[in-house]
């Protein structure tokens, strides 16, 4: 595993999607509460950056053509049979760390 500082706890706000790198990857998290979850920061239809798409509540809207994930599992809504590429996360006190290598199951 290769888990690497991708931001602190508190710079991720709830109900914001937050963009940042990890090893010269787009990753894109999403705080609920005191977890964060990571995606690749590419929607699963044509590779527009998520961080600037809406989240509202749980779902998450791409802002190029409007495709929406459950920002909580990375599952499709819109269509149901897209899904998000998730990374696993660690945190370590308020530090969050991101493994770009692996994805989450
Ligand atoms: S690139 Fe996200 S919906 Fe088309």
């Amino acid at each position: 595993m290769a888990f690497a500082r991708a931001a602190t706890v508190s710079d991720v706000w709830e109900g914001e999607p937050f963009a940042c790198r990890v090893s010269g990857k787009p990753v894109l998290l999403v705080r609920f509460g005191a977890d964060v979850v990571a995606y690749a920061d590419r929607c699963a239809h044509l590779g527009f950056a998520l961080s600037k798409g809406k989240l509202e509540g749980h779902v998450l809207t791409c802002g190029a053509h409007h495709w929406s994930f459950d920002a909580r599992s990375g599952a499709g809504l819109n269509p149901r049979d897209a899904c998000l590429v998730r990374y696993p996360v660690r945190l370590e006190g308020d530090d969050v760390f991101v493994d770009v290598e692996l994805r989450a199951s």
